[in-house]
């Protein structure tokens, strides 16, 4: 009997989505307003879905408050209030989509959980627009 455990979080960031090798006027084409040398923000929300097994003895899948701590280290502390393509290494050379971020999220969490685990990360970058992501 697997249940599905799902934490919420938000952190707000600011990023731009342009590809160095390409000029300008590409970036513009492909990436619009998204390509504002200036950055723009978002409040993005995460959705951090843990399904497991119940534990008999505790009744638990996973003990919310450590999916609570490993999403503040490794995404609040890491993203929020931070311009993702300046201040996270991780985005360095990787375009700061919502579809990478999401990426990098679920690498960063997963390495945190009980192999055990199935995760899947939902992520909103506006009310309308969001993706999810699950190791596939
Ligand atoms: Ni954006």
């Amino acid at each position: 009997m697997k249940v599905t455990v799902h934490r919420k979080a938000h952190f707000n960031a600011a990023h731009r989505l342009y590809r160095k090798d390409w000029n300008f006027e590409k970036n513009q084409a492909v990436f619009g307003l998204c390509n504002n040398p200036n950055f723009h923000g978002h409040n993005y929300e995460l959705i951090a879905s843990v399904t497991g097994e119940i534990d008999p003895e505790t009744g638990y899948v996973i003990d919310v408050k450590i999916l609570k701590d490993i999403i503040k280290s490794e995404v609040e502390d890491a993203f929020d209030h931070k311009n993702l393509n300046v201040e996270v290494p991780e985005f360095e050379d990787l375009n700061p989509t919502a579809e990478n971020i999401a990426v990098v999220i679920y690498d960063k969490i997963k390495k945190k959980l009980d192999t055990k685990f199935y995760l899947e990360i939902t992520l909103y970058e506006t009310p309308r627009n969001f993706v999810t992501y699950s190791g596939q």
